[in-house]
């Protein structure tokens, strides 16, 4: 951790408290909200994010509201933002914590169901203070070009960590996420306006990614289409899912079968409907 505040760090920092991106779970330390905003930004743009965390804030103020709800409902209250199974996992671990308490740092955070290192260490520092670097891709670009390597692994956190100022964490995490969302993003990043552009080697040295697989045809917007069908709708069979949600029946039931074996939708005889525990 960097002792003192060097003249990057502190123009990274006055640069975030000008243009900082007013997010709602950034108004809070409680872990809960936190925790909520942080799974659901595994996967899925900030942006998005906003009124769905909103949504389910007020049904869910508390762990313990999200332990007692029925999996159909939390569904329903997930559905539109993908990669469901966080919802499933969720509710795990608000029971959890709802029966023994909040893990108190990153380490034991990481053993609640759905919470790598990332999400484990977001909430160790945003909630409970912890200085560590919380390293995710934006914050692994930032560095890697400003260090004029691609880093991984290993050199990433030790990098993150040289960098970190002392007792500034959440700032700082939440800075060099911004500063990665909009300015030194993947492709075209505006270096021209770019507060730390005299401390970095340059946007060249950062190999992007090769983008996702495209959406349209693939399982995930079978599998999002067949829970779609299935919410407010009692029990189905495959072909009134397929005609509901509007795909064939030998993709409804592909999906089908993988929603059945993770506990997502369960399945009587050849009907199948969201789970009621
Ligand atoms: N992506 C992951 N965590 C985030 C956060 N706390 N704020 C904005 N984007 C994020």
């Amino acid at each position: 951790m960097a002792g003192t505040t060097g003249h990057k760090t502190r123009a990274l920092l006055d640069w975030y408290s000008e243009n900082q991106r007013g997010f709602p779970w950034r108004q809070t330390s409680d872990p809960w909200p936190i925790l909520v905003s942080e799974v659901m930004l595994q996967q899925t743009q900030a942006v998005r994010v906003v009124p769905f965390f909103e949504r389910f804030m007020e049904g869910y103020p508390e762990p313990a509201a999200l332990a007692q709800a029925p999996l159909s409902e939390v569904l329903a209250m997930w559905s539109g933002l993908g990669y469901n199974r966080r919802a499933l996992r969720l509710r795990e671990a608000a029971r959890q914590i709802n029966d023994h308490g909040w893990p108190s740092d990153a380490r034991r955070l990481e053993g609640l169901p759905g919470i790598g290192s990332y999400t484990a260490a977001a909430i160790a520092c945003f909630a409970f203070g912890e200085q560590l670097p919380t390293v995710e891709t934006n914050l692994r670009r930032v560095l890697s070009r400003w260090y004029g390597k691609p880093l991984a692994g290993r050199d990433l956190t030790e990098a993150a960590q040289e960098e970190l100022p002392c007792g500034r964490a959440v700032d700082w995490n939440q800075a060099m996420m911004d500063l990665g969302a909009v300015l030194c993003k993947p492709r075209e990043p505006r270096c021209g306006v770019c507060p730390v552009v005299d401390w970095c080697a340059g946007k060249d040295t950062y190999v992007a990614p090769r983008p996702q697989g495209g959406f349209s045809g693939s399982s995930r917007e079978a599998r999002g289409a067949v829970l779609r069908a299935l919410v407010g709708r009692g029990r189905s069979t495959a072909m009134e899912i397929g005609n509901e949600a509007g795909i064939a029946e030998s993709r409804v039931l592909r999906s089908l079968a993988a929603l059945v074996s993770e506990g997502l939708v369960a399945k009587v005889g050849a009907e199948f409907h969201l789970p009621d525990g």
